[in-house]
């Protein structure tokens, strides 16, 4: 098994070009957009589709009404101003996407970074959405991968210390269930040490990230940060499939 990082969205252009046949692609976006998906395929959502432009959003709803649109830009909901008036039924916060909201329904969502990250691993043999609250599952289906990519989402162009710390604490849960020794590439090493580090308490680590310091300063969404940090909610894997949506499996 080889365990490769990617730390920044910088580094994603050149993944879209590299041959991904045989590689399952793990793409973390703690605060907040995977945390969020793997929460509403949780509760019920029969699948989400990520794209990357609000245009896009806007015109799938307008060829299938009956989706749901959810984003954010700059953490925040989408307004009907920047959509050409169209109302987004969620934000990005994980906590709107509650069984009520969201069972058997078709969520179309466009996040600043993570729905990015998650296009450009489109060509991947596996693209897996992961985080805190799903993260001992993913981890047990990725067990008998050969190649594995750990793509961190980021925070705007930067690397984000939260996607970091989960690539890591995913690379500890890898390590001692594998027959061989995996070849742990150099930033997946640094991961899986920064999260020893920090384990011991995750919720102010993320929080002192930039993505957290913003987060924490919003009073209605502050309470992500926490609901984020938390470890194996949820048990299930949230796979991307061939016709882009991603589904629980
Ligand atoms: C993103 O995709 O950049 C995020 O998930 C941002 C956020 O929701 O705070």
């Amino acid at each position: 098994m080889t365990i490769d990082t990617l730390l920044t969205p910088a580094e994603l252009p050149a993944l879209a070009r590299r041959d991904l046949s045989g590689t399952a692609c793990v793409v973390f976006d703690i605060l907040r957009a995977t945390s969020t998906f793997v929460t509403a395929l949780h509760h019920g959502a029969d699948a989400i589709l990520p794209v990357c432009e609000i245009a896009e959003a806007v015109a799938l709803r307008r060829r299938w009404p009956e989706v749901l649109l959810a984003g954010e830009r700059d953490g925040v909901k989408i307004r009907a101003a920047q959509s050409g008036g169209v109302d987004f039924d969620f934000g990005n916060s994980p906590r709107e996407f509650t069984p009520e909201r969201v069972r058997g329904q078709t969520i179309v969502s466009t996040t600043t970074n993570g729905t990015r990250a998650l296009r450009a691993c489109a060509g991947a043999k596996t693209v897996l959405a992961a985080s805190f609250l799903n993260l001992a599952a993913t981890a047990e289906f990725l067990h008998n991968e050969k190649e594995i990519i750990l793509v961190c989402a980021g925070t705007g162009e930067n690397a984000a210390k939260e996607d970091f710390l989960a690539a890591g604490a995913l690379v500890e849960l890898l390590v001692p269930r594998l027959d061989a020794r995996p070849v742990l590439w150099r930033a997946a090493d640094a991961a899986r040490q920064t999260f020893a580090h920090f384990k011991t308490d995750l919720a102010s680590a993320i929080g002192s990230s930039e993505n957290g310091q913003r987060l924490l300063a919003l009073p209605e969404l502050r309470d992500d940060v926490a609901f984020c940090a938390q470890r194996d909610l949820f048990n299930l894997v949230a796979r991307l499939d061939a016709d882009g949506k991603l589904r629980r499996i």
